[in-house]
């Protein structure tokens, strides 16, 4: 068990505003926030948070609860880790007893530990690619003479060289100080099935990771050849996530004010910043991430996609082009001609070439659209219309009206056509994106909450009304403190008046916590998974929004539901009679059968 008092100060100390709005952008409605879910796919908010009573909800799917259950789903971490998380976010030092299920002492690694041990092991690297053994040489000669790169460029970024052992590194870092379990948690070494640990780099050059204040947080290893992968990336450590983090970030954050270059590769970015273009940023390895996007509309307002020439990469740059609007940022998309990838571009074109391209970057519409014109031949009328389609479908997704009805005459000068029908084609295209997206939401919310399978409360769909006289009557014990008192003082309810198992459960921990003269709030999310205490809020949100709420509404809840559960059961009964009855039959069509066969 977690105390009282620690899960308080958790909670007071993560603000719910500052933390969800450090995952999802919120706006501000009323005294609310509302934003897009984290939980779900949905194109318009229906994720609310409710700063006065620390709780989230979400109309779409269902989850709400407060920062720790924010957190169990987000981060996917069980009730104590969860806890950990936030305590850590706050600066909390918090104690776990030993016992696994509750906790060890504070947390199992210590941050600035891990972190030291990062720059030592980026130190070792770098002095092994200047070391003198053949190796070594290897190494230095393919970053300066396959890739082109200066001395002084691999000393800015901290490059490296991690030997072909198996332990000359690991046995290095032992005699350090560090020990094997806080090498693997720091995805330095690995351990085999049989126990023994390994350097997890091996004959790779290495990429240093830095954060945005310069700590070394994990690492990117490259072959020299074409052998398979191609690079290792440090996974997430309790140092590291890769979701939430940029390559040359560090670099990047002096100089991108006004614009952020976004690359796919470490070698690319490293070629832009020696050619002078040092707001240039890389992902770890995997496509952007929302939180990324987030991350870098903190740091500027416009991002310059430059991703790989290939069709992967050009895929990649409409998806990243996405999330970084969907976050209020300015994006241009540039492809470079003939080559493979910005790194190539620049070497064979150098930097003021690479400038020019920069300065003519297209906005997702221009990119689209030339690259539609390109594919039709207008002259003909039916490659015409086909483009014409393609355009209006672009328009129909620009959110700004201002902006569809330039691009609108666009189309209309390029095609040749009335800018008047091509506005109301793409009026008509909104309508039925609209409608759709109305229509596949309200689907979900349908298979999310009620309905043929509830995952959350499973026992619901036996008897849907009799849950909903439950959720009704426990919105009120949730509520309202003078409530409870009354129908436990009172004794005007037991679980046995309940069907469901999880509204039994509810009604017996709310009743715990009153006995005990416990905040329920306190301990809800040790008691009930995520999923739950998103249902429970909802019982509780539910009932807020009606407008009587007193003594009479309460009894009448009560008369239905132990009405409800009384026609259930009669039902339930009279079907049990019906199976026998059925089961009887089929017994004697069998033996008579049976009889048959004897004869
Ligand atoms: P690229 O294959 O384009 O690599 O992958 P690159 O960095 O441009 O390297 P060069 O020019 O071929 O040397 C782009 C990024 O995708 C990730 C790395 O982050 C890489 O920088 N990646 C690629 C991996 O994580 N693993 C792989 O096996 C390949
Ligand atoms: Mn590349």
């Amino acid at each position: 068990m977690i105390s009282k008092e620690t899960i308080e100060q958790v909670i007071a100390r993560n603000d719910i505003e500052d933390l969800i709005g450090s995952y999802v952008t919120l706006k501000r409605a009323g005294s609310n926030l509302k934003g897009l879910c984290p939980f779900h796919s949905e194109k318009t908010p229906s994720f609310t948070v409710y700063p006065q009573d620390n709780s989230f909800y979400c109309f779409g799917c269902g989850a709400g609860g407060d920062a720790i259950t924010f957190i169990r789903k987000r981060e996917n971490l069980d009730y104590p880790d969860a806890v950990e998380f936030l305590a850590n976010r706050a600066g909390i030092t918090i104690v776990r007893d030993e016992s696994k299920g509750s906790y060890s002492p504070t947390p199992k690694y210590d941050r600035a530990k891990m972190l030291k041990m990062n720059v030592d092991a980026a130190k070792y690297f770098h002095s092994c690619l200047f070391s003198d053994n053949p190796d070594a040489r290897a190494a230095l000669d393919y970053f300066v003479n396959k890739r082109g790169l200066s001395v002084a460029t691999i000393k800015h970024f901290g490059l490296g060289f991690a030997p072909n052992s198996f332990d000359v590194f690991s046995k290095y870092m032992l005699n350090k100080g560090y020990t094997y379990d806080e090498l693997v948690a720091g995805f330095l070494c690995g351990r085999s099935e049989k126990g023994k640990y390994y350097d997890a780099f091996r004959n790779r050059v290495m990429f240093p990771i830095i954060d945005a204040s310069g700590n070394v947080i994990a690492f990117g290893g490259r072959v020299m050849d074409d052998s398979k992968p191609k690079y290792k990336n440090s996974s997430d450590t309790p140092v590291f996530k890769k979701s939430r983090n940029l390559f040359a970030l560090n670099f990047a954050r002096l100089t991108c004010q006004e614009a952020m270059i976004l690359c796919e590769g470490y070698m690319d970015v490293i070629a832009m910043h020696s050619a002078g273009f040092t707001n240039a940023v890389a992902t770890l390895g995997t496509a952007i991430t929302s939180e990324q996007a987030r991350m870098m509309s903190r740091y500027t307002k416009k991002v310059i996609i430059s991703y790989d020439a290939d069709e992967a990469g050009q895929k990649a740059a409409m998806r990243a082009t996405k999330m970084l609007t969907d976050v209020g940022l300015e994006v241009t998309i540039l492809k470079v001609p003939g080559a493979k990838d910005p790194d190539e571009y620049i070497k064979a074109n150098g930097a003021e070439k690479f400038k020019a391209l920069l300065e003519s970057s297209k906005s997702r519409f221009d990119y689209n659209m030339d690259n539609i014109l390109a594919k039709h031949d207008i002259s003909v009328p039916a490659e015409r219309i086909k483009a014409l389609h393609s355009l209006e479908k672009l328009i129909s997704e620009t959110y700004s009206a201002a902006e569809r009805d330039i691009y609108i005459r666009v189309v209309a000068t390029n095609l040749d056509i009335d800018a008047k029908s091509i506005k109301s084609d793409v009026d008509r295209l909104i309508r039925a994106a609209a409608y759709n997206r109305r229509k596949e939401e309200s689907e979900k919310i349908k298979q999310n909450t009620v309905g043929y399978s509830d995952r959350v409360n499973p026992d619901y769909i036996k008897a849907p009304a009799v849950a909903k006289h439950e959720e009704n009557v426990l919105g009120f014990l949730l509520l309202f403190e003078e409530h409870r008192k009354k129908v436990f003082e009172g004794g005007l309810l037991s679980e046995d008046d309940f069907f469901t198992d999880l509204s039994k459960r509810v009604f017996s921990y709310l009743f715990d916590c009153y006995q005990r003269g416990e905040d329920y709030n306190i301990n809800l999310n040790d008691s009930f998974s995520a999923d739950e205490v998103g249902r429970i809020i909802k019982m509780r949100l539910s009932r807020m929004a009606m407008t009587d709420n007193g003594d009479t509404v309460l009894l009448e809840a009560i008369e239905s539901l132990r009405l409800s559960v009384r026609k259930n059961a009669s039902k339930t009964n009279q079907s049990l009679e019906a199976l026998r009855e059925l089961l009887n039959n089929k017994r004697e069509t069998k033996n008579k059968e049976n009889t048959n066969e004897q004869r």
